[in-house]
């Protein structure tokens, strides 16, 4: 098959940002993780092999303004889609809503889909809507608006639609209403006034899980278990931005990640059961990763859900959806095979 890959770079995100804002993406007034999203060139390269590895055609881009016209001129059979974007809660959906208006088939989630599972907050009045268990929360913005003086404690504070752990740090876990009015105003000037959510903190221990495929076929990779032990005394027990990005180095890797995860055939089935009934739910298609832990009576509560799973190639930088993919047997260029399969075969390509 001829494959569009379309992507976001952090170079590319940079570019865009500066071409919106003329602000230059080195500038040392912006947030070290402005653009965590943005893939390396390497991700990007090893994506490219491996698709062509499977006797695929396969040509880039940017998932920039230019990429409109790149699709059509171009053509693909189908386009694999990583293109994470850069502007509001529905970036994600740019590339798969313009495939949808050029009519090409495209791997992943829809744009509403990606929209929403972006914003933490609407994803979860849905999951509660169909009581899926997740954490009850309430959305603060920065006219002040929303702050709930009876929340109970402890609580996370999360940007409301972020991803790759960003804004999420280890002081984001507090203990009462003051602190969560001191977090949440270092939130706001940090990250624009994008308005937070303030989460109930689930106590128990966390799983990130998987899916590959569609609908009966859908299959769940090997369940990941978090242990947050290896993290420096006194650490939050959370995938903060220094757990992923600072404390877990290529170099000195800690081994937070166990897969399969080491847990009875009964928590397994529960956990599963929630992943096949939220993907139903939300309409998730080929593939996605959905963040689980469990509440203090071990039940197990949806955290989020990453419909565009980060995927980076080498092992040693504990990227969950490939570890999940490994363990299941799938190499590298096996798993993103499988994932343009799926996709082929939703549209009747194969
Ligand atoms: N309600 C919560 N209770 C306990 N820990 C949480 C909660 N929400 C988030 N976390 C911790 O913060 C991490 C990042 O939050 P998540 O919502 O998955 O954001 P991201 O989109 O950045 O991955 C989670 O992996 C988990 O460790
Ligand atoms: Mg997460």
């Amino acid at each position: 098959m001829k494959i569009a890959l379309t992507y976001s770079t952090k170079n590319g995100l940079g570019k865009e940002f500066n071409k919106r804002f003329g602000v230059d993406p080195d500038d040392e007034d912006i947030p070290p993780d402005l653009f965590a999203e943005g893939d390396d060139p390497r991700t990007i390269d090893a994506i490219v092999n491996a698709l062509q590895s499977n006797n695929h055609q396969v040509i880039s881009f940017e998932g920039n303004d230019e990429v409109v016209n790149n699709l059509e001129r171009s053509r693909p059979d189908i386009v694999f889609n990583v293109a994470e974007g850069l502007f509001g809660d529905w970036r994600e959906s740019y590339v798969p809503l313009i495939c949808e208006r050029l009519g090409l088939p495209y791997t992943g989630s829809d744009p509403l889909t990606l929209a929403l599972c972006l914003n933490k907050a609407r994803c979860k009045e849905i999951l509660s809507f169909y009581k899926i268990p997740n954490a009850p929360f309430r959305v603060i913005y920065p006219q002040g608006n929303g702050f709930d003086p009876n929340f109970e404690y402890p609580a996370i504070i999360k940007p409301l639609a972020e991803g790759s752990s960003k804004g999420i740090f280890d002081n984001s876990v507090v203990y009462s209403a003051e602190q969560a009015h001191s977090v949440i105003a270092d939130c706001f000037e940090k990250y624009n006034n994008e308005p937070v959510i303030l989460e109930k903190f689930l106590p128990g221990q966390e799983f990130t899980v998987a899916i590959l495929g569609n609908g009966v076929e859908m299959e769940i990779l090997p369940i990941i278990a978090m242990d947050y032990s290896q993290l420096p005394a006194g650490a939050q027990p959370i995938y903060s931005y220094e757990a992923k990005w600072i404390w877990d180095r290529p170099e000195k890797p800690l081994s937070i990640f166990t897969c399969p995860a080491p847990i009875d055939e009964k928590l397994k089935n529960q956990i599963e059961t929630l992943v096949r009934k939220t993907c139903a739910v939300l309409h998730i298609r080929d593939w996605c990763r959905l963040d689980v832990r469990l509440d203090e009576n071990r039940i197990p509560h949806i955290l989020e859900l990453n419909p565009l799973p980060g995927i980076l190639p080498n092992p040693e930088d504990n990227s969950c959806f490939p570890k999940a993919a490994r363990t299941a047997g799938y190499t590298y260029p096996a798993m993103l095979n499988k994932v343009v399969q799926v996709a082929a075969r939703r549209y009747g390509l194969s």
